[in-house]
């Protein structure tokens, strides 16, 4: 075949295969067997071969994976990848609802979207001009890894969509044209049936089966060799468009429909509902369905319909107001306690720990579960040898949720706290006001351990290779007591140890050399403050930039970060007082540790500022006011006050007017409000 001719049947083949895909993905009715369908890619493939140059990106062969990676890159997410809310009864769904309602100042029904709640794992895909460029995991909610090479293979995901300049689509088709640059969200998956056979053949070939297809398909898309994942049957359902520069949607419904015409998977089982009592009957048909379906489901969720609407209600921390995961009863099993162990953390909290009798619960293999402490075995009338039953919902760690009762036979044992710490033999105390238990030795073996392992965790410094394990032999073998002391190791130190030979040492002290710069929000992270997670580690890191000035910060400077109250400034505050904490911090900068300054969020607009409003506002709900204005940092006041800085006056405002007109407060109408909020509204139904 000459190269005119391969190059017409190339694209004649690519148009081919394309239109079965759509078929097999998205409609679910194939047109031809799997047999047809690889003897066409098979010609594709063999005419790429003979005329390389002619391969493109989007090429339906283009899917078998890459030479191996030696580490994923990461990505920032252009708009951040939340998580959502969650409800477990009819009246939590109803609560839901009720909430949106209040807020946006209505008594109107809201028009919902229901989904299945899928149980994989949510990517975001970035097409560039019509091509997918990057797709990455949500990691943190805002940085995740670039996994492009092995979303690339999965069949389900397009590799290209049409773009404005494409032929138009076929009549009803009511394809929108694709922007210049658009980010797809959705959840990659594995099938039940394709799960039970990959586990057949990983332990015919002697390699350990996966818990469950959650994490096959996590083990799998987290590969560095793609051609590993291209054997792997991934499968993906679409929900979102994140970013779409130029196109604008009205409803969720609409950018559903427009997923599938770009040639996306979008579940089948989605549906709109007219109100909140549809979504519950739903949520209820659903769960019925979900041992049937193919995939794995843990719920359903529920998402706002209009687009202005879910503008309007915005989102509080990490969640939007505007959908909420309704998850579905938990799995409960039943098993045997055999012992019940004593674990000391971080912070010295012992923490009673129920070891049972291995059982699958949710198609995940469970023999730990945490007691919390002493008050809750109490409550729950825990003994050792008890029958109880545990269960788990979603990724939540498991619960002992009842002793059965009937079981006992007399021989069982209650649980008594230690008056020692296990690790270190120092007095175990109880703290007035707290439940737990915890062990006051300063040098305790597993407080530091513990401690260190933290500081090295992936949302800490991420220290490749510093395990529990390895933090445990370089603690009991006095290498190291605090987390600087890992900075100060040395080959030689490190290869007196038991089963540390060249290559791992040298290995560990490269990831530890790594560690040296990090950003300032992860090493505040690290340092273990009390109460202080990522996410008000990366706030603490935007308000302060340097660690110099959160080490100075008081506790009232503190208070003024989103989401620090009194009980986390002061928890702050203490640890930059403790003198053993400021010698480790000493210790780290001689290291020469030098955190990653964060640039500054600007000082927000309305910082400072009282507001109080009066009469009803036409443009929004009271609490949706609230919340415009303490998302740029003001206050609203319920009374008028010398504080007050400016009363809103709305319909039929009441005498805080005139309190306001007798102590020269500035009184601002609903345009103007709006004005210096320097925030659009819409009217929420044009
Ligand atoms: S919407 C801001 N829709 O649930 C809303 N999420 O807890 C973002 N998930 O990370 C998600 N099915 O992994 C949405 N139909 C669905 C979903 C879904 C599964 C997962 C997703 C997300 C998590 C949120």
């Amino acid at each position: 075949m000459n190269r005119e001719a391969a190059r017409t049947r190339i694209e004649s083949l690519r148009t081919t295969l394309l239109h079965h895909n759509r078929r097999y993905y998205q409609m679910d009715d194939p047109e031809i067997t799997d047999a047809d369908y690889d003897l066409l890619l098979r010609e594709l493939n063999d005419l790429e071969l003979e005329f390389p140059d002619l391969i493109t990106p989007d090429s339906p062969t283009q899917r078998v994976g890459a030479p191996p990676l030696e580490k994923f890159g990461a990505v920032t997410h252009r708009t951040p990848m939340l998580s959502l809310a969650n409800a477990f009864s009819g009246e939590e769904i109803r609560e839901f609802d009720r909430r949106c309602r209040r807020f946006l100042g209505s008594d109107d029904p809201i028009h919902y979207v229901v989904e299945p709640k899928l149980d994989g794992l949510a990517v975001n895909l970035l097409y560039e001009y019509g091509r997918l460029t990057v797709g990455s995991t949500r990691g943190d909610g805002t940085v995740g890894e670039d996994v492009t090479l092995n979303l690339r293979t999965i069949p389900a995901i397009p590799l290209s969509v049409p773009r404005m300049e494409d032929p138009p689509p076929p009549p009803g088709g009511g394809m929108a044209a694709v922007p210049e640059r658009i980010e797809i969200r959705g959840e990659v998956c594995m099938e039940r049936e394709a799960f039970r056979n990959l586990n057949i053949r990983r332990t015919e070939q002697g390699a350990p089966p996966f818990a469950n297809p959650r994490n096959a398909a996590a083990g799998s898309l987290r590969q560095l060799d793609s051609r590993i994942t291209a054997r792997r049957p991934l499968t993906m359902f679409c929900y979102a468009i994140a970013t779409a520069e130029g196109v604008a949607f009205r409803t969720h419904e609409a950018v559903l429909r427009t997923l599938a015409a770009w040639g996306f998977q979008v579940n089948p089982l989605i549906r709109p509902a007219v109100d909140i009592e549809e979504c519950i009957h739903y949520y209820h048909q659903i769960g019925q369905m979900r041992d049937k379906l193919p995939y794995e489901i843990d719920g359903i969720v529920i998402k706002v319909n209009d687009l202005l609407l879910q503008e309007r209600l915005g989102a509080v921390s990490r969640s939007p107001r505007w959908a909420v995961a309704c998850k579905f009863a938990a799995v409960r099993e039943r098993t045997v306690i055999d012992d019940i162990v004593v674990q000391v953390g971080r912070t010295g909290v012992l923490t009673p720990v129920a070891v049972m009798r291995a059982v699958r619960v949710g198609g995940v293999m469970v023999s730990r579960a945490t007691l919390h402490n002493e008050d809750e075995i109490r409550k729950k009338d825990i003994r050792i040898g008890d029958t109880v039953m545990i269960q788990r919902a979603g990724d939540v760690i498991p619960e002992v949720v009842e002793v059965v009762q009937t079981a006992r036979i007399g021989s069982e044992k209650p649980f008594v706290m230690p008056e020692t710490c296990p690790e270190c033999g120092s007095r175990v105390v109880r703290m007035e006001g707290e439940v737990a238990h915890r062990c006051i030795g300063m040098a305790c073996p597993a407080q530091i351990r513990e401690h260190i392992a933290h500081f090295a965790s992936r949302g800490a410094l991420d220290i490749d290779g510093l395990g529990d394990k390895v933090v445990a032999q370089l603690v009991t073998n006095g290498l190291i007591h605090d987390p600087a002391d890992l900075f100060f190791l040395t080959k030689e130190k490190l290869l007196g140890l038991e089963r540390m030979a060249e290559k791992s040492a040298s290995n560990l002290l490269e990831a530890i050399g790594r560690a040296k710069s990090p950003p300032l929000d992860r090493l505040i992270f690290a340092l273990g403050i009390r109460h202080i997670g990522e996410q008000t580690a990366k706030r603490l890191a935007q308000a302060c930039g340097k660690l110099d000035a959160l080490m100075a910060a008081t506790s009232e400077e503190l208070q003024t970060v989103r989401d620090i109250g009194p009980e986390v400034a002061a928890s702050i505050v203490g640890f930059f007082r403790e003198a053993a904490n400021l010698q480790v911090i000493q210790k780290l900068r001689s290291a020469g540790i030098t955190p990653m300054e964060t640039a500054r969020l600007q000082a927000a607009p309305l910082a400072g500022k009282t507001f109080v409003f009066t009469g009803t506002l036409s443009r929004m709900g009271r609490n949706e006011a609230k919340a415009l204005v303490e998302s740029m940092g003001g206050a609203v006041g319920s009374a008028v006050t010398k504080t007050t800085n400016y009363v809103v006056a709305g319909e039929a405002a009441g005498s805080k007017i005139e309190k306001a007109r007798q102590q020269g407060i500035a009184i601002l109408d609903e345009a103007a409000f709006l004005a210096l909020t320097g925030i659009k509204v819409v009217p929420c139904n044009s």
